[in-house]
């Protein structure tokens, strides 16, 4: 039977026996509490509440406006919908980076006001100083390396991270540091299939990947992409399980039609 089927509760203890046993995380990014309802129902390992909130929940194009207290806002939906899943929350922009205090107040916060179960942030060695603090005060932290969009300003663009030698080397270096750090997982995002291989393969800890192949620990989508909620957003290592877009939409027009034709509502749905 799988570590997973046996517990009642994910734990960050959890996740390290899953990638003991090889048993791959699937990880879903959720915002609101009728979505997280489903995705624990459905036995999703972890929850990520992502800053990608920005983009899919409140449309701006980067992630860079989310506050703080709308990741709490969100994180405390999601915390109330679920039963089994792990909830990590992702540290906004501005929150954490260059100063290890704010970093811990931002943290406590969202613990507090959430009921959250372990934060995410982005970066190497440059948040090495708000990761140690984070984790002095027990709270588990996440890593994510590659692709980090807080950064994209400094990228200028979305595309693979890593491809060259002194980029992967840095990489490699950064997830040993988070792991010594005491991080319980790292996130590699938009990295080449051989590096989060190579990554993967020198940690203890679990990377979950998106975009970064079939060699993690583990993988994460942002939920309203893999059910199609999202039309325009493209990239080759998205995998589509449903096309909500275009279903909501004809059922939305089907009640339009309803409507205007007075068929809705009808004898039995009325008092
Ligand atoms: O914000 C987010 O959804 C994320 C995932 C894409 C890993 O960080």
């Amino acid at each position: 039977m799988s570590v997973n089927k046996e517990v009642k509760r994910i734990t960050t203890h959890v996740l390290h026996s899953m990638k003991a046993s090889s048993e791959k995380i699937a990880v879903l990014t959720g915002y609101d509490f009728s979505m997280a309802r489903i995705l624990d129902a459905g036995g999703i390992d972890v929850i990520l509440v992502g800053d990608s909130a920005s983009n899919v929940m409140a449309g701006h194009e980067t992630t860079l406006p989310i506050t703080l207290d709308q990741m709490i806002y969100h994180a405390a939906s999601v915390v109330r919908a679920v039963q089994r899943a792990l909830v990590v929350v992702d540290l906004p922009f501005g929150s954490y980076q260059g100063n290890s205090k704010i970093a811990l107040e931002s943290t406590i916060r969202i613990m507090k006001e959430s009921g959250a179960h372990a934060v995410k942030l982005e970066g190497g060695e440059e948040v090495a100083e708000s990761i140690k603090r984070i984790l002095s005060a027990g709270v588990p932290v996440m890593g994510h390396l590659g692709l980090t969009p807080q950064s994209i300003y400094k990228f200028g663009t979305y595309t693979v991270r890593a491809k060259e030698d002194a980029e992967a080397q840095k990489l490699l270096d950064d997830a040993q540091l988070l792991q010594e750090l005491g991080c319980f997982g790292i996130v590699l995002e938009k990295i080449p299939a051989q590096l989060a291989k190579k990554v993967s393969e020198s940690l203890w800890i679990p990377t979950i990947g998106i975009g970064a192949g079939p060699h993690t620990d583990g993988q994460v989508l942002v939920t309203h992409d893999m059910l199609g909620i999202t039309k325009d957003f493209q990239p080759r290592f998205l995998r589509r399980y449903l096309d909500l877009f275009d279903l909501v939409r004809e059922a939305v027009e089907q009640y339009i039609k309803d409507v205007k034709s007075q068929d809705f509502p009808n004898e039995r749905e009325q008092y």
